[in-house]
């Protein structure tokens, strides 16, 4: 009976033309969202924590940065970010640690990521970012601020060396 009428039921094959993406969008979307969040372990981190930036060289573990053991194979980094550097800007693991990087930032907002690794957070003044990745692969790992944070947000960069 719809050919009796074929404007009208081509009407109805374009209306399901829009029908089908409008529905197949959204649940593509919310798939890809569920799948990078439970099975390739992307994190949004939270925040960890407050701390007032004029008192960054007196705070723990800010005090003292870099890189120290907890538990065997278990480490904390522990970094600053200021324009245009991360202190300290090399890390050196050995293959198969864990180690979790605190950052904080003393004066603008920076990025963190580690290239390579679910690791990828804003550094923001007054607020303490914390991640844990593990390193099972021995090689150079690129550290890159990925936030605009002024002239020299280019060269703002640093590397953990796996062993
Ligand atoms: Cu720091 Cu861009």
């Amino acid at each position: 009976m719809m050919l009796k009428n074929p404007e009208k039921f081509m009407g109805y094959l374009f209306e399901v033309a829009w029908i089908l993406p409008s529905v197949a969008i959204p649940v593509a979307v919310i798939t890809a969202v569920v799948l990078t969040a439970f099975a390739v372990g992307l994190r949004v981190p939270d925040v960890a924590g407050r701390i007032e930036p004029k008192a960054i060289a007196v705070t723990q573990p800010f005090d003292e940065p870099g890189l120290r053991e907890l538990a065997p194979g278990k480490y904390q980094a522990t970094l600053i970010a200021q324009v245009f550097l991360f202190t300290p800007n090399e890390i050196e693991v050995p293959a198969g640690s864990e180690v979790t990087f605190v950052l904080t930032s003393r004066d603008v907002i920076h990025g963190f990521k580690i290239v390579g690794t679910p690791i990828n957070m804003m550094v923001v003044p007054g607020q303490i970012s914390r991640l844990t990745v593990r390193f099972d692969r021995p090689g150079e790992y690129l550290i890159v601020c990925h936030e605009y944070c002024g002239s020299g947000h280019h060269v703002m960069s640093g590397k953990v060396i796996v062993r």
